[in-house]
């Protein structure tokens, strides 16, 4: 079967190497990619929905996988089914569920969800007495795709005030959990569910969580916070209620399912959904996979997945970004990474996000985060050390990485 996979970051760099392992995929096309999907798929340029069907349709693509959040919200899931070629991620109406928060708060309440307290304003004047009269720390987040970006912790009133100026739009303020996060994968066919791994994200760009939030420092994966107890809350009391309720109200979801959990000492909380895999987190999990990722993507987009379970290899992984000076504000892009072949040489995998090569053939940093180095090992620890020690044999002067990135789990301590 012929592939294509939308997206060129490192998430989708993990797909396509995961993906290139499976015995069933013939040619494996990336759109647009960059310079380390180039080594596993083809990759090209695909201005709009209309270039992505009629190169679906002259190149035979048996199934097109969205990696971001953007084209599915837009809606080139429901234009790929329209023209008749398959695809796997959720339609437009059920890719609310990442594009408005106010949509998923609303179903949290509908479906009796575990979440944190809220209310969403159009308006600025009245958010402003809201905010005013809640108690801080206090959450507000703006109404629509932010990349991760959109997120404020207030924790004083000025900070408050200072953050509904800077949100124009649509926001939603809601209460502050406290507790340990998790993000958890489920793989969905309009009806059932199936679990696919999870892991835990490091968002702020500084050791000790410090600094401003991110898309992603580092993944260790699985969750060690969420033990087999509180996952099978998590899909009971807050992934199963929001697949029935979309299926209810006619928007059922197709694809992969990330629920961002706050682990909190009533139990787990949804923070948010994402309609995607999560990236450094798929990263992580792509490297645990044992199953032949093709066919759970085919076994979701054609509502097989009643009798799927995947497989998962023994121990654990660890990610670690690596992103250009000045990210998340303003990365410097340009400069040249060397020793990646080192890094691969001593068992773990470079995944590449921003990278491009010079006419000269040389890679060069071309994004925020660059690359995602990646280990497993028979724990945390193993893991941890084996994704630093290739980290030790990039020779990038224009980079930088956290150093903790699943520190506190691999000396046992938890966080
Ligand atoms: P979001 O874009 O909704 O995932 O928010 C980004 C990050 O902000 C989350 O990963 C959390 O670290 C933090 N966050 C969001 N909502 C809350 C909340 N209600 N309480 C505490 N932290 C939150
Ligand atoms: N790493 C978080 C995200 O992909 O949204």
């Amino acid at each position: 079967m012929n592939l294509l996979v939308i997206g060129s970051g490192g998430r989708e760099h993990a797909l396509c190497w995961k993906l290139r392992q499976s015995a069933r995929v013939d040619r494996l096309f990336c759109a647009p990619g960059n310079a380390g999907i180039a080594a596993v798929a083809e990759c090209m340029a695909l201005a709009d929905n209309e270039a992505i069907i009629a190169f679906a349709r002259a190149n035979a693509i048996g199934l097109v996988v969205v990696g971001p959040e953007a084209p599915l919200v837009g809606g080139l899931v429901d234009a790929l089914r329209s023209a008749g070629i398959a695809a796997f991620g959720p339609s437009a109406a059920a890719a609310r569920l990442e594009g408005s928060k106010g949509f998923t708060k609303a179903l949290c309440a509908r479906a009796n969800i575990p979440t944190a307290a809220f209310a969403r304003f159009d308006s600025g004047a009245a958010a402003r007495d809201y905010v005013a009269a809640h108690p801080l720390p206090v959450v507000i987040k703006a109404d629509g795709l932010a990349a991760g970006k959109g997120v404020v912790i207030a924790h004083t009133r000025e900070e408050a005030a200072a953050a509904l100026e800077a949100m124009p739009g649509p926001v939603v303020i809601e209460a502050f959990l406290t507790g340990t996060e998790a993000s958890l994968f489920v793989l969905c066919d309009d009806e059932n569910i199936v679990p696919l791994g999870s892991a835990q994200d490091y968002k702020r760009v500084g050791d000790g969580d410090t600094g401003s939030n991110t898309g992603g420092m580092g993944a260790v994966s699985p969750a060690p916070a969420l033990t087999p107890a509180l996952e099978r809350r998590a899909l009971a009391e807050i992934v199963a209620p929001t697949i029935a309720t979309m299926a209810a109200m006619g928007t059922p979801f197709t694809g992969v399912l990330f629920a961002g959990l706050m682990l909190t000492a009533d139990g787990p909380q949804l923070i948010e959904y994402n309609v995607r895999f999560g990236d450094p987190e798929c990263e992580a999990l792509m490297v645990r996979l044992e199953s032949d990722l093709l066919d759970l993507l085919l076994a979701a987009s054609e509502g097989r997945l009643a009798d799927t379970r995947p497989a998962w290899r023994e121990g654990a992984s660890v990610t670690v970004i690596m992103a250009a000076e000045g990210y998340p504000a303003a990365p410097i892009t340009g400069s040249v990474i060397g020793g990646v072949e080192a890094a691969e040489a001593t068992g773990a995998v470079v995944f590449h996000a921003g990278t491009s090569r010079r006419d000269d053939g040389a890679l060069v940093a071309s994004g925020g985060r660059v690359l995602a180095v990646t280990a497993t090992g028979r724990d945390v620890g193993g893991a941890r050390r084996a994704a630093y020690a290739a980290v030790d044999s990039i020779d990038w002067p224009g980079g930088f990485c956290r150093r903790d990135i699943a520190g506190l789990w691999a000396s046992g301590i938890g966080e």
